[in-house]
């Protein structure tokens, strides 16, 4: 790597320079046999009167001085290190840059990054609001989904509580969500049969389901970010069977664990009535379905605008406050609620 360095801090950039080819020809050969040369001297190491290191360091003036007279691009470089493989594999992990990323490097890199990835064997994918894409030579904003709005909005929702209250995040996998309010110094379980990652001396772990679940005492906020559509669905169901209105006992469960007074915050998909095999969408009526015995003291719709854009749309005390259901899906309803006595 020292080498390497070395050369790359020579090497002028692209399209820069007069350039002799059958010069660069004749370096390029030498630059690699002189690389090449070194390898064997590290292996000799007893071979000569000199020490590797010396012998190392004069290859690497020789290498510089060599460049010096010639004017080399950088792409030029890249492909004579591509010649000695470990060398090429040092530059990527330790001193890549962007044009570095040819496109099977960034389907690797896509690849690892997803939820199909091996993060996801060991429970550390995570849902992050925003997808970074890698293309060759690049890397952009891929999309941007609904946690951009729905996790500031909990956070938000619970900003009031002080420090040290008791909160209870019901299927709060794949999100920092739980760690974080531990961090701040909230009692925080996470109520998750896949299992939470991330240990803190605030946060507990229950890899269960919420009806596995069982309480010591109440507690001062219950969240719900992008869970209760899952319920009785699909992976979740029980047996596989869909459990249509298991919803809404789960939203009888999360009033039990609530002290009086204690808050839900809630997170879900909003838009006609739907149902498949992942997921339910809500509209308006099945939303205020889940909040009996609750008070509801805040709904707020956002809605995608486009594949990196949401904004809030409506925003009212309460459901019968102006909110109706849109035509079509690509919104998320965020209510805060208070357990009634
Ligand atoms: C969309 S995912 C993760 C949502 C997560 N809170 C976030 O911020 O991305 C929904 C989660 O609900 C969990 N879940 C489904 N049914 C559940 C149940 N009966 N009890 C507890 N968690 C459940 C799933 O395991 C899954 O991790």
């Amino acid at each position: 790597m020292r080498i390497a360095k070395a050369v790359l801090r020579r090497v002028r950039p692209s399209g820069r320079g007069g350039v002799d080819a059958d010069l660069i020809h004749a370096v390029k050969n030498e630059l690699v046999d002189e690389i090449g040369g070194i390898k064997g001297q590290m292996v000799a190491v007893n071979a000569g009167t000199r020490s590797v290191q010396d012998q190392q360091s004069m290859a690497g003036t020789r290498i510089e001085q060599l460049l010096a007279e010639v004017s080399w691009t950088r792409d030029e470089v890249l492909a004579a290190f591509e010649r000695i493989t470990p060398m090429a594999r040092a530059r990527l992990l330790h001193a890549a840059r962007i044009t570095d990323i040819d496109q099977p490097t960034a389907d690797a890199l896509n690849y690892l990054g997803s939820h199909l990835g091996p993060l996801s064997d060991v429970g550390l994918w995570r849902n992050d609001p925003v997808v970074v894409e890698w293309a060759a030579g690049t890397a952009r904003v891929g999309a941007v989904n609904e946690r951009i709005v729905e996790q500031p909005y909990v956070h938000g929702a619970l900003a009031s509580l002080p420090p040290g209250s008791r909160i209870v995040d019901v299927g709060g996998g794949e999100s920092l969500v739980g760690l974080g309010l531990a961090s701040l110094g909230h009692h925080v379980t996470v109520i998750e049969p896949a299992g939470y990652p991330y240990e803190h001396p605030n946060l507990t772990v229950n890899e269960a389901t919420l009806e596995e679940y069982e309480p010591d005492a109440p507690v001062d906020a219950v969240i719900l970010l992008s869970a209760i559509e899952h319920f009785g669905i699909g992976a979740y169901a029980n047996n596989g069977e869909l459990d249509a209105d298991a919803d809404l006992a789960a939203m009888k469960v999360v009033r039990d664990l609530l002290a009086p007074d204690g808050i839900v915050v809630l997170t879900t998909p909003f838009g006609p009535s739907a149902v498949n095999e992942l997921e339910r969408t809500y509209d308006v009526e099945r939303l205020g379905s889940l909040f009996e015995g609750y008070r509801i003291e805040e709904v707020v719709i956002a809605s995608r605008q486009d594949a990196t854009t949401w904004t809030v749309t409506t925003t009212a005390g309460s459901l019968d406050d102006g909110i109706t259901t849109p035509g079509a899906p690509g919104h998320v309803a965020m209510v805060r609620a208070r357990r009634t006595a």
